[in-house]
């Protein structure tokens, strides 16, 4: 069934402005629809479906947005804070009409792999803890991991509140005064692989998260950049 709205509702979710502004907007530019010439904004349009076209342009119309983010430390995992820099700061103006949000937490002083997203169902679906979503981090830690800890993170370690986490995995890189580790985990407390090292004796001296489901971080983005999730990926994540 199409789904339609009002013409300037859908221009203002485009970005073009308010929709007061979109008023002025339609009379300085040339706005179509299926090619024929519109002035009123108030008339309902199927976004997905009819053809809209701003000074001969066609607009490609959404209203849900994937950002892949390489978090950068310094800046916290929010929307907005009075005083911090957030990740959603970091992102470019032109997609601040979505009201973008990160999927979970990193920590301030943590890097990498950080959705940002509006929509909020897809977000539900990786957080929820009975989904298990398995996240993999990077770290560098203080002191030398052993597969003693690998096999205490396989079996459950008690954290500093006394909960027990559940069976994740660790990849030793390399192990000397300070190792360099991968773990993954199916949940996500609140500073879960910090304390968990912090559980077997050990400091997280630098961690980055590499993965989420089964999407990667792509190697190419620097810190604190980012890019649109291909179709692709948004499939893997959908489908996990
Ligand atoms: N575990 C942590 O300790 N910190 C993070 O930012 C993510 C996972």
């Amino acid at each position: 069934m199409a789904k339609t709205q009002r013409l300037d509702k859908v221009l203002s979710n485009m970005g073009y402005g308010t929709r007061r502004e979109i008023k002025l907007f339609m009379k300085k530019n040339s706005v179509d629809v299926n090619g024929v010439h519109v002035k009123d904004g108030s008339v309902h349009v199927d976004p997905q479906e009819d053809v809209i076209k701003i000074n001969g342009e066609k607009i490609h119309y959404r209203d849900v947005v994937y950002l892949m983010m390489n978090k950068p430390q310094g800046v916290i995992s929010a929307s907005f804070d009075p005083k911090v820099e957030t990740v959603v700061d970091l992102v470019d103006e032109t997609y601040r009409v979505f009201e973008l949000f990160p999927v979970g937490r990193l920590d301030k002083d943590t890097e990498g792999l950080l959705i940002l997203t509006n929509d909020g169902k897809l977000a539900h679906e990786l957080l929820a803890p009975k989904k298990h979503v398995p996240k993999t981090y990077y770290a560098r830690i203080e002191g030398r991991v052993t597969d003693d800890d690998g096999d205490a993170f396989q079996k459950g370690v008690t954290l500093d509140d006394g909960y027990v986490t559940q069976p994740s995995s660790l990849k030793i890189l390399k192990s000397d005064e300070v190792s360099e580790i991968e773990l993954t985990i199916y949940e996500g407390k609140f500073h879960q692989v910090k304390r968990m090292f912090e559980a077997v004796g050990k400091k997280v001296a630098y961690l980055k998260r590499i993965s989420m489901g089964n999407l990667k971080l792509d190697p190419q983005l620097g810190l604190g950049e980012y890019r649109e999730l291909t179709e692709g990926e948004l499939q893997i994540l959908v489908n996990r």
